[in-house]
C-alpha cells in the first residue's frame, strides 16, 4: 500500500489492531482436522444456554422478523426500570455492550480529551478512545487488581472519562466499594465513569460496590450491563446502559436506531424473570469455579481468585507453545499474550464435563514441558 493510499484512512486506525476473539470451535477444527471433541473455554460464555422459556419466548417472534424492532425497547425498559428503581429514562440498549462502549465515548470524548483505562483491560475502551480522536492514559493494574488512588492520581484537567471493569476482564478482579466511593468523591464533577458490569450477576464478594447507589445520587457514572453471560444470549447481542436522563438524552442522538433486534428483546425479557435458571447457572459456575480451583492448585497453576466467570491463570509455559498443544487436545482457552502475560491465560469456567476435559488435557500437555 502507497503512502497515498494509507491516508486515506482514519488516523487513529494506525495505532490499532484487530480484537481477536476467542477461537471458534468450528475454526480449530477446519484448521487442525480434530474429530474428537473440542472443549472452548475461550470468550466467557456461558455454557449452560439460555432460559428455557426464553428460548421458547424468541420462536414465538420468528414469525415476526420482517418487523423492525421497537427502537426503544419500551417492555424491556419497563422491566429493568422497576427491577433497578430507576426511570425508563435512565436506560440506553445497544447491539450488546460492546456497541455501547462506542456510544459512550462519542457521546462525551472530544478530540484530545483524556480517557483513563487501566490495563489489563477490556481492549474495546482503547480502540473506542482512539477512533474518537481521545488519548488513551493507561494505568497498570497492581497485584491484578484496579487502585482508586492509582486512577485518580492519573486524572488531570484534559481527563474525559474514566473506564471501570468491575469485575475486570481478564483478571476477574473487583474493585471495592470503598474504593470506588472515594474514587467518586476525589473526581472532578466533569468526569465521567462507566462502571463495566458485564460480570456483574456472578459476583458474590461483600465488598462489590453499588453502583446504581451512585447513579440514584444522579453521580457521573454509566453502567454497563448485558445478557452475553448469566443470560446466555451472547450470540443475539444485547446490552444496556444505565445513566444519568440528561446523559441518555444526548446518547440516544447517535445510538443505532434498531440496535437491539427483535428477538433478543422478547428472550430478555424472559430470561431476566426466570430466576429458577439463573439458579441453577450460578450453582454450576460456582461448583466449576471451586473445581478448576483445586484443579490448578493440584498442577502447581497459580491463579487471580475470581468474581466473574473466568480464571486467570499462570500456567507457567509461554502460550506461544502450550496453546497450539492444547488446541490439538482440543482445549480452546484465551492465551494472556495479548495483555501483556505471556504465560498466561484466561479460562471460562465451564460445565463439570468441559473442567474435567479441560484439567486432564492441561495435565497431559503440560508433562511434556517439563
Ligand atoms: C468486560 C466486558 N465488557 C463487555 C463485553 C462485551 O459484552 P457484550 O457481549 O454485551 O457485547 C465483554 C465480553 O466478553 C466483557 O468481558
Amino acid at each position: 500500500m502507497g503512502q497515498e493510499d494509507k491516508n486515506i484512512f482514519r488516523k487513529g486506525l494506525a495505532e490499532l489492531t484487530p480484537y481477536i476473539p476467542g477461537k471458534p470451535v468450528e475454526e480449530v477444527r477446519r484448521e487442525l482436522g480434530l474429530k474428537g471433541r473440542i472443549v472452548r473455554l475461550a470468550s466467557n460464555e456461558n455454557p449452560i444456554g439460555p432460559s428455557p422459556k426464553a428460548i421458547a419466548r424468541m420462536k414465538g417472534v420468528l414469525g415476526e422478523v420482517n418487523f423492525y424492532p421497537n427502537g426503544g425497547c419500551f417492555e424491556l425498559r419497563a422491566a429493568l426500570a422497576e427491577r433497578h428503581a430507576l426511570t425508563p429514562g435512565h436506560f440506553v440498549f445497544g447491539n450488546g455492550v460492546d456497541n455501547l462502549i462506542p456510544l459512550v465515548v462519542n457521546t462525551f470524548v472530544n478530540s484530545g480529551d483524556e480517557v483513563i483505562i487501566p490495563i489489563p483491560s477490556f481492549a474495546a475502551y482503547r480502540t473506542s478512545t482512539v477512533i474518537a480522536g481521545g488519548a488513551p492514559v493507561e494505568v497498570p493494574l497492581r497485584d491484578f487488581q484496579i487502585h482508586g488512588e492509582d486512577i485518580c492520581r492519573a486524572v488531570g484537567p484534559k481527563t474525559k472519562m474514566i473506564f471501570i471493569c468491575n469485575p475486570n476482564n481478564p483478571t476477574g478482579t473487583i474493585m471495592p466499594a470503598g474504593d470506588l466511593k472515594s474514587l467518586l468523591t476525589a473526581l472532578p464533577r466533569e468526569v465521567v465513569v462507566v462502571m463495566d458490569e458485564a460480570y456483574y450477576e456472578y459476583v458474590g464478594h461483600p465488598c462489590y460496590p453499588d453502583s446504581l447507589a451512585h447513579l440514584r445520587k444522579n453521580e457521573n457514572v454509566i453502567i454497563l450491563r448485558t445478557f452475553s453471560k448469566i443470560f446466555g444470549l451472547a450470540g443475539l447481542r444485547l446490552g444496556y446502559g444505565m445513566a444519568r436522563p440528561d446523559y441518555v438524552t444526548e446518547m440516544e442522538k447517535i445510538r443505532e436506531p434498531f440496535a437491539a433486534n427483535r428477538v433478543v428483546q422478547a428472550g430478555a425479557l424472559e430470561a431476566l424473570e426466570d430466576y429458577e435458571h439463573i439458579c441453577f447457572v450460578k450453582d454450576v459456575h460456582e461448583k466449576g469455579k471451586q473445581v478448576l480451583y483445586r484443579g490448578l492448585e493440584d498442577l502447581g497453576i497459580d491463579f487471580v481468585p475470581t468474581e466473574a466467570n473466568f480464571i486467570f491463570a499462570d500456567l507457567g509455559v509461554d502460550m506461544e507453545c502450550l496453546f497450539p498443544q492444547l488446541l490439538k487436545k482440543g482445549v480452546v482457552i484465551r492465551p494472556g499474550t495479548a495483555w501483556g502475560y505471556p504465560a498466561f491465560a484466561r479460562i471460562t469456567i465451564g460445565t463439570p464435563d468441559q473442567n474435567k476435559f479441560f484439567l486432564d488435557q492441561l495435565a497431559t500437555v503440560l508433562k511434556e514441558f517439563q
